[in-house]
Parts: structure tokens; sequence; C-alpha cells
């Protein structure tokens, strides 16, 4: 038995016992239990001064962090049922919204502070059923204390479960500082301050410096732009090629090139569903029902029966494994726009056989929007011809993505060990703390205590069938993985754009 084995193991089972005690929590089936510490009721909630916080993030075991977030992934609960399983891509939506209020116009924004959990942020309709994502990582925080800032947390639990489901990501620093409120986002909007300092005249079509085209959104809207309706109105209008410019203007604002942007949105896209079930709706935001916000106006509100977004579907066969179908299926069919069982317009594929998986996928107006742009559309065609490019322009941009913005611990660390130059920190000058710590392949830990260890012996024949099946499915390597995943396309099988 090695001594990374016993690591390995030790880990497993304090992440089980953990999960243990998340389950037993778990006895009110509509609302979970951490509910009102991911979105905190008062809109405010103290945070450690730099001191405090700087020794306890020195102190952090984060490969016990991932451990545990492993697990809690796959471990379905009643109060927010996981789709297929796994709350992966979830967290994914999470990290995503959590990071993308970030604007490269102002440095604003970012998922350091994280400020998702207060108001204006956590009301944001983009937002709608992340109060769930946050509650559900609760018994993390609870566990790990002032050394795991929520932003961390929020930004932890994405990349993890992209690298859980098979994906590319191979860097993740931790050292964002949280904020005490929401005050830092007001000037995102909506709000008074927003209004005075940079009103938005027409919402859908917002300008710089605000980051979206629209208020609450992270960017666009995924039905397409804004267009008048004959009665004069704005309604969102599913017109491709107008929703491909504004997908640039708004990823652009925050200092994404066309390839990142791409790279992120299939794969963002290449996990999980949307949710639509019926046309009635969330029901009441934060801001509105901080005790039960968007209980969901359709049956239970919850499983398939969830509206979120309003729209319904899948965009790939495989919603919880990292591959490039996203790409793939947006070439290779044709795609049309109809009205979805939540009342938005969104698109099916025409040329699918009937009854195949390929023919129940589907589209936002956004994802079309790649292949009517010329410049988007070459990239996507590189991306379903070429899995390993689209591997590596991914890693890069959900890196950036992640950790631009924000203000960051004197003692935040990154598995590489780099200096990253884009984190602001207090102290200035200050450097990356030279011990970095390795966070995605597990390694071994030295300072075991022996009658812990003798204990874990005891124990770990119970343990054993599960570390073999993480040490597969987790920490398996990728190179591996991408044979069985990735779908590789002929030249002939291409449409040419
Ligand atoms: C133009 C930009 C984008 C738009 C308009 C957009 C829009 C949406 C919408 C409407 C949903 C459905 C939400 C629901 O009903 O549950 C969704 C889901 C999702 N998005 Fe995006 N998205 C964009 C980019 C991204 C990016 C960049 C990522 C991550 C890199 C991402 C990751 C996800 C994931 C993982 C889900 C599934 C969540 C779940 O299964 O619960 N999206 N997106």
């Amino acid at each position: 038995m090695t001594g990374k084995m016993l690591a390995r193991l030790m880990l497993l089972f304090g992440a089980s016992l953990f999960l243990l005690v998340v389950q037993s929590a778990n006895n009110n089936n509509n609302v979970c239990p951490g509910l009102e510490h991911g979105t905190p009721p008062s809109g405010q909630e103290a945070v450690p001064d730099a001191a405090t916080y700087d020794a306890a993030l020195k102190a952090l075991d984060l490969q016990a962090v991932v451990a545990d977030l492993q697990l809690l992934m796959t471990t379905s609960q009643e109060c927010w049922p996981a789709d297929f399983g796994h709350y992966g891509p979830l967290f994914v939506r999470l990290a995503w919204h959590c990071s993308g209020s970030f604007r490269s116009t102002d440095g604003r924004g970012g998922c350091g502070g994280g400020r998702q959990r207060f108001e204006p942020e956590r009301s944001w309709a983009d937002n709608t059923n992340l109060d769930k994502a946050r509650g559900l990582l609760w018994p993390v925080k609870e566990k790990f204390g002032d050394g795991l800032s929520w932003g961390d947390l929020f930004t932890l639990a994405g990349t993890t479960a992209i690298k859980s489901m098979g994906g590319p990501v191979t860097e993740y620093c931790a050292g964002r500082v949280d904020d005490p409120d929401g005050s830092e986002s007001e000037i995102l909007g909506p709000s008074p301050e927003q209004e005075r300092d940079a009103p938005c005249e027409i919402d859908g079509k917002c300008q710089k410096p605000l980051g979206a085209t629209t208020l609450g959104l992270i960017y666009v809207n995924p039905e397409g732009p804004v267009a008048q309706d004959e009665d004069g109105k704005w309604v969102p209008d599913p017109n491709p090629t107008r929703s491909a410019a504004d997908i640039r203007d708004a990823f652009g604002r925050m200092g994404l090139s066309d390839e990142q942007t791409v790279a992120l949105i299939g794969g963002g896209h290449a996990f999980g569903k949307a949710h639509g079930a019926c046309p009635a709706g969330a029901g009441p935001s934060p801001a509105e029902q901080v005790s039960n916000p968007w209980p969901g106006l359709c049956g239970s509100g919850k499983g398939n029966e969830t509206f979120t977004s309003g729209f319904e579907g899948q965009w790939t066969t495989e919603p919880t494994r990292w591959n490039n179908e996203f790409f793939v299926h947006l070439r290779n069919h044709n795609w049309e726009k109809h009205m979805g069982p939540g009342g938005h317009w969104q698109w099916r594929p025409t040329n699918a056989e009937e009854g195949c998986k390929v023919a129940g996928l589907m589209r936002l107006t956004v994802d079309v929007a790649l292949v009517h742009d010329r410049k988007y559309a070459h990239i996507v065609r590189d991306f379903a011809m070429y899995p390993r490019k689209f591997d590596h322009a991914f890693d890069k941009a959900w890196f950036k993505l992640t950790t631009d913005g924000g203000y960051w611990s004197k003692e935040r660390k990154c598995i590489s060990g780099k200096q990253i130059p884009s984190m602001r920190s207090d102290d200035d000058g200050d450097h990356l703390a030279a011990d970095a710590v390795e966070l995605l392949a597990v390694q071994q830990h030295s300072s075991v205590s022996p009658i812990f260890g003798v204990s874990v012996i005891f124990m770990m024949f119970g343990f054993l069938g599960m570390a073999f099946l993480l040490n597969k499915h987790v920490f398996g390597s990728h190179a591996a993985d991408d044979d069985q995943l990735l779908l590789h396309l002929a030249d002939d099988d291409l449409i040419s754009s």
C-alpha cells in the first residue's frame, strides 16, 4: 500500500463521513438546508479580517475540499434533485454566472468577492435557482470555514465539476477575498447607482461600461437581441445573425476573444440542460421572497418540473461528459426555431433521424448564432474537427473567466505555482506564495497522524471499491478519456460554412 494510496483513501474516508452529515441534515424536502447561508436573509454577512483569512487560507487543504465536492456532486438530494444524477452542470453554471459579471471596461464584477449571495446579483433573472446551488455547497463552506472563501468555493465547485465530467481544466488558483455584502455590485445594476452613473436606455441594448446588453443577465439575451414589435414593445428576436453581433460586443466587454467566446459557450453547453417545463415561471426572486426564492410554478418546481430560464432541453446526448458534440451537431444539422414548452423561442434539428437521441436536442439562439457569423463559424469548424484544439482553448478561457476581477489574498496559491499578474491584491507588489498546491491530482500528505493512519487501514477495505471507481472516473488521465469521449470528424463530414 503506497503512501499515495493511503492519503487518497483518507481523503475519501473524510469525504464520505462529510456526506453522511450532509444527508442527515437534509430533512426538509422543499428548501435545501444551506439556503440561508448561500443566500443570507439579512443581505450581508461578516467576513474574516485579512490576517485571519490569510492564515486560514494558508492552512486550507484544497485536496480535501475537492474530495468533498466530488462526492457532493454525485449525491442527489431531495430538496433539489440533480439532473442526470449529477450537480456538475449546475455548479458549472454557478461558477460561470458568478465570474461572468466581470467587465474589462472598469474591472468591476467577477466571482472574487462572492457577491452573488447578496443583492442585486442574487436576484438577477440569470441567477434563477442558483440559490439552490449555493445552498447545496454550504456544508463544504461550513466544514472548511474561513480559509475557503465563497468566491473560491463557487469557482472551485465549477472547476472540479468540469474536471470530474472529463473536462480539460489544468489550473486553479485560490485566494479570492470575500465581500461582506453586495454593495460593490450595485453599479452593475439594476440599482439607483447604476441608473445614475451608467443608465441603460433600452433594456437589451445596454452600452458600456455595463458588461451585459440586458440588466440582470450575464451577457446577452439567450433568445436573441431585442427588436420592436408592431406595438413598439422591445421583445427578443430569435435572429442568429444579430445575436452573433451582440455576443461579440458583450463578450468583448469582458476582454474575451472570438476563440475564447466560442470555446466557453460550446464548452459550457457541453453540459447540462435548460429548464422551462411550462410557461408559468420560476416565481418570486430572493428580493421578493428570501425564505424560499424561485419555488417554481410548474408543479413541484423541481426535477423535470423545474423552471429556470424558460428554455427546455439539453445540448448534447451525454450532458455529464465532456466532449465536442456541441460543435459537431451544430454543424451537421439544420436547426429550426420553434416555441418551447416554457414559452420561449428555441431551436431543434430538422434533419436528425426521428427517434434518435440527436433529434431531441435543443439550441438557444445564441448557440445557433455561432454558425451565422463567418469568424465564429470557422472556430466552430475547427473545434468540431480538432477536439484537442477545443480542449486547449477552453482550458485557457475558463481560467481567465474564473480568475479575472476581485481582490486576492497575499497567500493566494495556484496549482502550477505560477504568478498571475491579473490578480489584484491590496498588498501592492506582493508575489504569489511559492508553495503551490497540487489540486487536481492527489498527492501524498506527509502529516498523517499514526493513530489516524491505523484506523484508516481498518476502514479502507470498505472504501477500496469506491477508491477504484473514483480513481478511474475522476483522477484518470484526460488523454485516456479523450479517445472515448471526443467525437472525431472526417473532413467530408463537415458542412462547409
Ligand atoms: C451567450 C452566452 C450564454 C448564454 C446566453 C447562456 C444561456 C444559458 C441558458 C438560457 C441556460 C439554461 C438555464 C436553465 O434553464 O437552467 C444555460 C445553461 C447552462 N449554461 Fe449557458 N449561456 C451562455 C454561456 C455559457 C458559458 C460561457 C458557460 C460556461 C462556460 C455556460 C454554462 C452553462 C451550463 C453548464 C448550463 C446548464 C446548467 C444546468 O444544467 O443546470 N453557459 N445557459
